[in-house]
């Protein structure tokens, strides 16, 4: 196990001893079930008809014109629950029911990760405790809501700046004390192993199928792969069907906030330095002392100070870029997609429609430009309204 888990010297698992049996149990389990027959049609037949995949790639038209290149999105938006969150918490609690574990657990920041378990949770008939700091649960309350609604209980988490790093610290520290019956269902492609490569094989979908569905609808792969980076996973699950295709530039899309020049971001891979946090090796947001850094952000999914270990590795391969969109370009993105095609983006997923249109009069008109559209932009509606106040 020492070695395992690791994306070059990224990832690993830093964690107290008493977790180090239930980690390796987790891992054993995922690689006795994840290939296993029954499993995987199960978890086919669930994706298909409670989730609703495959989710579409569609070719947004009016977004293309404004920009100058093709840009066609993949709709995890479409999902049950709103977001891409749900391919990996059904997995993740499909893992659970076949451990006969009775009872999830689950940190979250903008709330699409614990509603997505909340879901699972209520579809399993598990009893479901949803870790959440008290920032995320004044700006996300429609998701906290909907959680209460499907049975989970929302435990607020008061220490630190209240966001999703805090809603980690002690979720994991509940789980060393609860280990026998309780299944920590983790929201994002990093934390210790095997979580990453797990995260990752449940959000596999989203890259295997846009490959395809490019492959057919456009006869061709696409010029590039667009993603916002939070934890990693939705960026990890698209990136994944492309990163053996050397000609398509992979795009990873952190949180800017009100600018990394000045401080207060979210941007990891961008501007972090190695370090270890929540069990793993990664790049992370600290100052000179090695303190983790407060992040702001105006997306409560993306304002977190460390990253998946998969990405730190495909940054300094080379093979994907980094960058880095502000506040105020992501609630423009919102603004321009939303008028454009009638879709409502996540904030999170607006970073990486900021970046797109960064690159307006950059790229080639016949570019292909394809974009994670991670999820819906319902739960975000007050937040814009407040930032962005339409005129009577
Ligand atoms: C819609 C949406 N997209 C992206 C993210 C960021 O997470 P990740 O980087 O794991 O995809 C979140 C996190 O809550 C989210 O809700």
């Amino acid at each position: 196990m020492k070695y395992k888990g690791r994306f070059g010297d990224y990832g690993g698992f830093y964690v107290p001893e008493v977790l180090i049996p239930v980690l390796e149990e987790l891992e054993e389990a995922f690689y006795r079930f994840y290939e296993d027959a029954q499993f995987v049609a199960e978890l086919a037949q669930l994706s298909r008809d409670y989730s609703g995949r495959p989710s579409p790639l569609y070719h947004a038209k009016r977004f293309s014109e404004h920009v100058g290149f093709e840009v066609y999105l993949k709709r995890e938006d479409l999902l049950h629950g709103g977001a891409h969150k749900v391919n990996n918490s059904l997995g993740q609690g499909l893992l659970a029911k076949y451990m006969h574990k009775t009872k999830l657990i689950a940190e979250t920041g903008a709330g699409q990760h614990g509603l997505a378990t909340a879901m699972i949770g209520a579809l399993f008939g598990m009893e479901t405790k949803i870790f959440m700091g008290v920032t995320d649960i004044e700006r996300q309350s429609v998701n906290v809501h909907k959680m209460r609604l499907c049975g989970a209980q929302v435990v607020p988490i008061e220490g630190g700046t209240g966001t999703l790093k805090d809603a980690i610290n002690d979720a994991l520290r509940y789980w060393t004390a609860h280990v026998t019956d309780t299944f920590y269902l983790f929201g994002s492609a990093c934390g210790p192993h095997p979580y990453p490569t797990i995260v990752k094989h449940f959000q596999s979908c989203i890259g295997k199928e846009a490959r395809q569905q490019c492959i057919e609808q456009i006869g061709r792969l696409p010029e590039m792969v667009v993603a916002c980076v939070g934890g990693g996973s939705n960026a990890i699950g698209i990136f994944s069907g492309f990163v053996e295709d050397k000609d398509v530039r992979l795009v990873g899309v952190e949180a800017g906030g009100v600018g990394v020049g000045r401080g207060l971001h979210a941007a990891t891979l961008v501007a972090g330095r190695v370090g270890i946090l929540h069990g793993a090796k990664a790049y992370l947001l600290q100052d000179e002392q090695g303190q983790v850094c407060e992040t702001e952000s105006v997306s409560a999914g993306l304002d977190y100070p460390s990253v998946g270990p998969e990405h730190c590795l495909l940054k300094d391969t080379g093979r994907a870029e980094y960058v880095a969109a502000e506040d105020d370009d992501v609630l423009d993105a919102f603004g321009l997609l939303t008028r454009t095609e009638g879709i409502l983006p996540a904030l999170e997923s607006s970073h990486a429609l900021a970046w797109l249109v960064s690159q307006k009069g950059k790229l080639d008109p016949g570019t292909v430009a394809v974009v994670n559209l991670s999820g819906r932009g319902d739960k975000d509606v007050s937040i814009v309204e407040e930032r962005r106040p339409l005129a009577e």
